[in-house]
């Protein structure tokens, strides 16, 4: 391909996302009953490799379930969606999921990939402009959970769309989950916009505990690299091998929950801080909360989404659900 008919990745709009407290936050989740830690930490490098695998597990449904339910019905949600969408995807990664999408949809206006980790943001814009040559992408580093928005030069681009794929909303808890929607749809106010979002669906417990319980131990590797990265970034001391992993389906608050649960008495020390655990004691580590289109439908909509349509797969494994935001009345 010759230099001219390279896409120009636009440049990187930097929000400065501010780096979070993870001592105060390892802390005040060991310091609570039940104990907690938050599940972000999960995705150090090691951790993102092993997220990959799980996404490639034959008990891991969700993510295969999504890309089939895309490209099954490509053709309906780009008509739905309609033609010059400005496609914003928070927490990007690779960008891999959202091909899909835009070779869906009739003339995307523009892709605003928007990730936590400018390096790997720019990476994955530069490598997606290779292939997407006539189409503008404003990478913006920031933390969709602190602030989200749209470069101005994007701003009048098209109707904008934000994709949020792989379940990710599950693991949100109640209140975050109104917010972040909540976020999301101021985002898309000032013109209107829609909400492309996946979410796991509600199902039989066994399934659901398979997929977080693989046999071949990959889950639990990711769930206890949890604590070798807390060892690592905040010289702590978690015996890591003398912690099991435990998925279990809560039905009454439609979540799994991965917990750490300690084999032993044992005490683990954080820079000065000592946290002793009796054996079998859990730390919980995720929630990844299930849905039926009913309920996420009733959630968004207290966020002011309006239910447009939702795409699931044969087995009703898993639903993709698209949304809308009408631009205020006297605006
Ligand atoms: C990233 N997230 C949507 C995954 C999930 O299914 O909740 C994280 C995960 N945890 C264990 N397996 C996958």
């Amino acid at each position: 391909m010759t230099r001219s008919a390279m896409n120009q990745v636009r440049p990187l709009h930097d929000l400065h996302p501010s780096p979070s407290d993870m001592l105060a936050e390892v802390i005040d989740g060991l310091s609570s009953h039940p104990r907690t830690l938050p599940c972000k930490y999960f995705y150090d490098a090691r951790g993102s490799a092993l997220f990959d695998q799980i996404c490639e597990l034959e008990e891991y449904y969700p993510t295969r379930t999504e890309l089939s339910i895309l490209k099954q019905h490509a053709a309906e949600i780009s008509q739905t969606i309609g033609p010059s969408a400005l496609v914003i995807e928070p927490g990007s990664g690779n960008s891999r999921k959202v091909r899909l999408l835009l070779d869906a949809l009739e003339s995307p206006a523009g892709y605003v990939p928007l990730d936590i980790s400018g390096e790997h943001l720019v990476e994955a814009a530069d490598k997606l402009a290779r292939d997407y040559t006539d189409l503008p992408i404003w990478p913006v580093c920031a933390d969709f959970n602190q602030s989200i928005a749209v470069p101005k030069e994007a701003s009048d681009a098209g109707q904008r769309l934000l994709f949020f794929p792989g379940s990710t909303i599950g693991n949100f808890g109640e209140q975050d989950r109104q917010a972040l929607l909540e976020r999301f749809a101021q985002l898309c106010r000032p013109g209107g916009g829609q909400l492309l979002i996946g979410i796991d669906l509600i199902k039989d417990t066994k399934r659901l505990e398979q997929a977080y319980d693989d046999k071949r131990g990959v889950t639990a590797a990711f769930n206890r690299n949890l604590l070798t990265h807390i060892n690592r970034a905040l010289d702590a001391n978690f015996a890591v091998d003398q912690f099991t992993h435990r998925a279990l389906f809560n039905r009454d608050h439609a979540r799994i929950e991965m917990h750490l649960v300690s084999e032993i008495d044992q005490t683990v020390d954080i820079r000065g801080q000592h946290f002793a655990f009796k054996a079998g004691e859990t730390i919980q580590t995720e929630n990844s909360y299930k849905f039926s289109v009913e309920s996420f439908a009733e959630n968004a909509s207290h966020a002011g989404w309006q239910f447009e349509r939702s795409w699931s797969d044969p087995e009703n494994l898993f639903s993709l659900m698209l949304f809308s935001v009408e631009r205020p009345q006297n605006s």
